[in-house]
């Protein structure tokens, strides 16, 4: 293929691998495809045009595999017509160029259904291994890379028709990790074959969770509130490992074939959090549990965070990576250290952070900001301050997830199920533990912790409905138009920044973040009669420098959005702010999350599953 046609190639295949959800049950019940469709579509927050699923019948032991593009719907197995079996697999998928079509739609199978392959990430090479599986006469249907992986483990079976279960297992076994030795590029795949009742699942940079329920009842999923009402006790899939479910769990290093032990953990969630309960979506509800998530968020063991505070203190460097909505809370906390510990923090994309690499040294210190914890530019950041010796800490939400498993310390935000793609509660947990840190770094965590409780208990009196229905008022006087601009100087600057990408994300309207002394320098010709600009105002040094950059704004005929603690006569329109000190980048981003939800719903967008975008990002 021609270098430019690779690349496009590669570039839809990678936003087809992005928002995959997988989920596999093998147990004693034999409604396993009722389970597995169930848990697929706890999974429907992250978006998907196509899904499928495969159940080994217990009766034929054969490989039944239903397939469609379009959205689950309402689940009527009776007109799905799956066999009774105790071994399902179900996938989702959404492309976003192209693609969308039944055949190509997950679970793929090899010639005459022997091996079915689910998968998510990419298959690098795929082209080569096609090509070579054809001319040893493999009969492909689909255009995706995940068929050539079930056409390749086929291929290693070929011949083999051993006797006895436990053999079949091993074999199955074998064929696979043969298989992932081949095949190059982040995934994580699920294999089963009509060979036997054991299911394989191989992770290479991609998530995958095994969920431990009652008597020898195996989980695998992409995300664990898919089988989160069955389960909580976990065991995490590292990169180059695999595992066969067997009605026991086995998990094996896939370049040398050795067992590998693992451990159980509970997870702390309830399956409830991870539902809408009486909210018609993810984002509001998110956002509304913000009166309680920021008060979790700084309840922390003291020890810890001086462990981390003392280790900021004494690197030789610290650097807060993160990536969309994590990379502007690691911005906002650079000028939070600067201010409250009067320290240098250096702030990097997850994306950019390798181009940095010259500066890290063993007494380096990288913090990861993360809601998922699995993104993988930011993993990827990690790897590469791992391999200068640099010491690896992360702000997580999700425990257990790649970037808490390898950081050296952990802090968990503890905001519980965040769905909606759009980041809100774990935005503002995430602030809060750095805002922390910063008065920790100074020696001064008990006012830190006065701060940030008491902002948080404003927020809980903030967000009542007379707050939500004023700024639905707002979002109906604006739902038309085409542009917004956010303005903001010192820490509320980053927020600036984040709050054009709540809009973006969610509204679809134009929106764009700007520092309010910036403006000047090109963006203020962008301002005609009537364009909506929020400005961000904290009640400190930089308040009235902000307002004057309002005032500019205004006589160049912008309609003036004020977010701040008092009403300033340039206002258009005040949406009032507790005053919070420090704390002010909590508060002056929840309106704007509202007024961004506010605005998807009355321009008929679903806030919970933007176009185009995943709530966790995998692949690069
Ligand atoms: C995606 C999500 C964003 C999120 C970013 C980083 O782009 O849509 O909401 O901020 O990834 O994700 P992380 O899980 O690392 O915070």
């Amino acid at each position: 293929m021609p270098q430019l046609a690779r690349l496009f190639f590669y570039e839809a295949l990678a936003s087809l691998a992005l928002m995959c959800g997988i989920i596999a049950y093998k147990g004693k019940r034999t409604n396993a495809a009722e389970i597995v469709l169930k848990g697929l579509k706890k999974l429907e927050y992250r978006g998907y045009d196509s899904w499928g699923v495969a159940v080994r019948s217990n009766h034929t032991k054969q490989i039944s595999i239903y397939k469609r593009t379009g959205k689950i719907g309402e689940l009527n197995l009776k007109n799905i017509k799956l066999p009774v079996g105790n071994l399902a697999m179900a996938h989702s998928r959404w492309a976003t160029h192209g693609g969308v079509t039944q055949k190509n739609a997950h679970p793929h199978a090899s010639c005459g259904n022997r091996i079915v392959v689910i998968h998510n990430g990419i298959i690098e090479n795929f082209l080569a291994l096609k090509k070579e599986l054809q001319k040893k006469g493999h009969k492909f249907i689909s255009e995706t890379d995940t068929e050539v992986a079930a056409h390749l483990i086929e291929e290693y079976l070929k011949g083999l028709r051993v006797e006895g279960r436990g053999l079949r297992v091993q074999k199955l076994k074998e064929a696979v990790q043969k298989a992932l030795k081949r095949m190059e590029g982040r995934s994580a795949f699920l294999v089963m074959s009509t060979d036997c009742d054991a299911i394989v699942a191989a992770r290479r940079g991609s998530p995958l969770i095994i969920g431990k329920g009652q008597d020898g009842e195996y989980f695998i999923a992409s995300d664990i509130p898919a089988f989160l009402q069955y389960t909580n006790r976990v065991m995490y899939l590292d990169d180059n490992e695999m595992v066969v479910l067997d009605g026991g769990h086995e998990f094996y290093n896939v370049s040398d074939g050795k067992s590998v032990k693992k451990r159980i953990v509970e997870i702390h969630w309830k399956p409830e959090q991870a539902e809408k309960g009486r909210f018609p979506h993810f984002m509001i509800k998110e956002i509304m549990e913000q009166k309680e998530t920021i008060h979790r968020a700084i309840n922390q063991e003291e020890k810890l965070i001086m462990r981390v505070a003392d280790s900021i203190n004494k690197a030789f460097g610290t650097y807060l990576v993160g990536c969309g909505t994590a990379g502007k809370v690691c911005m906002a906390a650079s000028y939070l250290f600067s201010k409250i510990a009067k320290k240098h923090i250096n702030v990097e994309f997850g994306s950019e952070f390798p181009n940095f690499h010259h500066f890290i040294k063993n007494r380096s210190l990288l913090i990861a900001v993360s809601q998922s914890g699995e993104t993988a530019d930011t993993l990827e950041a990690m790897e590469v301050a791992r391999k200068k010796g640099a010491k690896l800490m992360t702000i997580v939400n999700v425990e257990g997830s790649s970037m808490d498993r390898m950081a050296d310390l952990a802090i968990h935000i503890k905001a519980g199920p965040e769905k909606a793609v759009a980041s809100t509660k774990a935005t503002t947990s995430q602030l809060a533990i750095l805002t922390l840190l910063a008065y920790a770094c100074a020696g001064k965590l008990n006012e830190g912790r006065k701060v940030l409780v008491e902002a948080a208990s404003q927020i809980n009196d903030m967000l009542n409905p007379r707050y939500e229905k004023y700024i639905s008022m707002l979002a109906r006087k604006i739902k038309h138009v085409e542009s917004m601009y956010v303005i903001g100087r010192g820490m509320n600057f980053p927020m600036a920044l984040e709050s054009a990408i709540k809009l973006q994300e969610v509204s679809y309207i134009h929106a764009e973040g700007f520092a309010g002394g910036e403006l000047k320098h090109g963006p203020i010709a962008l301002i005609s009669q009537g364009t909506p600009c929020i400005v961000l105002v904290a009640n400190d040094e930089t308040r009235s420098d902000v307002i004057s950059n309002a005032i500019e704004i205004k006589a160049r005929g912008g309609f003036i959005i004020g977010v701040a603690p008092q009403r300033e006569e340039v206002f258009d329109y005040w949406i009032r702010v507790p005053d919070v000190g420090n704390a002010s980048p909590i508060v002056n981003i929840i309106p704007v999350q509202l007024l961004a939800y506010q605005l998807a719903v009355l321009r008929k967008n679903n806030p919970d599953m933007p176009r185009n975008l995943a709530k966790s990002v995998t692949v690069k």
